[in-house]
């Protein structure tokens, strides 16, 4: 449990989900952890709750001042700065075409999810190089790989962030920095309420949701925030120091492809001799 011993992090998106979840993990193996969100009043009371290595600092990643107000107040709060989670993330409206969508979230989808990203990596990466390297995590998904319809905005942003850290880890490499991504499918956090707040039964569509990626996914439990704490932890630490560039999904085996069983049916029946 003391993986990150010693060691400073800053999650983005930090007061709920996927972030407070990492968050923890980080603390429990050691860490000193800055949460990072526009949720002031979440982010206060988890940062409260996690103890005296967690502290908060209200900051929205597409706004670069805020950004360099965040590592400025890590490294004073707490002495340096190893590990940069950029994990915060709008999703996009359904829509049921892409006709039928009027892109008014585009720009602000690519100022979260892509801008955001490039600069906490920028700002992170420009302390780290001065003090001998770092660990920076991105967050995409695994609507970033997939071609899918819908939500073209978040999708185009989160491919975005899968080429631009495979880009920039080779361009950080030389001062010791490692840049990895992780693509989260189908893990339950308020992020799907958020999709189908518009809709008439928001409820609902989050339940039909959650069972098409169920039909969609090869194995059959479902995953959690904490899944995806663990592959940030590993990224973070020293087991991963020879991996750079990489996207790791972590979905249940969506992105590897569909559990086809109607496929399966179709070879069975023509195993089948057709005398019998
Ligand atoms: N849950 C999933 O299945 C899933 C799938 C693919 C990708 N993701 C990605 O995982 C990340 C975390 O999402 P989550 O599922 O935990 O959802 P979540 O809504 O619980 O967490 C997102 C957090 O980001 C914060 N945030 C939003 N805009 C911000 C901004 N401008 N600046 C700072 N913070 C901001 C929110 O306040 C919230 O605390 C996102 O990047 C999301 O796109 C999640």
């Amino acid at each position: 449990m003391n993986e990150l011993k010693g060691k400073v992090a800053i999650v983005t998106g930090g007061a709920s989900g996927i972030g407070l979840a990492s968050a923890e993990k980080f603390l429990a193996h050691g860490a000193r952890v800055v949460i990072a969100d526009i949720n002031a009043e979440g982010g206060e009371s988890a940062a409260a709750a996690l103890g005296s290595n967690a502290a908060f600092k209200t900051a929205d990643v597409s706004d670069t001042g805020q950004i360099g107000d965040l590592i400025d107040f890590t490294v004073d709060t707490f002495g340096g700065l190893d590990i940069m989670f950029n994990n915060a993330g709008i999703p996009a409206a359904m829509r049921s075409s892409f006709l039928d969508d009027d892109l008014h979230d585009f720009r602000h989808i690519m100022d979260v999810d892509l801008l955001g990203v490039m600069l906490g990596t920028q700002h992170a990466a420009r302390y780290m190089a001065e003090h001998g390297g770092g660990s920076i995590i991105n967050t995409t998904s695994i609507g970033g790989i997939q071609a899918r319809r819908g939500q073209m905005a978040y999708r185009a942003a989160k491919a975005g962030v899968i080429h631009f850290t495979k880009c920039v880890a080779i361009d950080l490499a030389e001062y010791g920095i490692r840049v990895n991504c992780i693509a989260p499918g189908g893990i339950p956090t308020k992020i799907l309420s958020i999709t189908t707040a518009h809709l008439a039964d928001p409820d609902e569509a989050v339940r039909e949701l959650r069972e098409v990626i169920k039909s969609i996914r090869p194995l059959p439990h479902d995953g959690n925030a904490d899944d995806i704490a663990e592959a940030a932890l590993y990224f973070a630490g020293d087991r991963s120091d020879y991996i750079t560039g990489t996207i790791l999904p972590v979905d249940g085996g969506i992105v590897a492809g569909m559990p086809l069983n109607a496929m399966a049916d179709i070879e069975k029946s023509c195993a089948t001799p057709i005398s019998a």
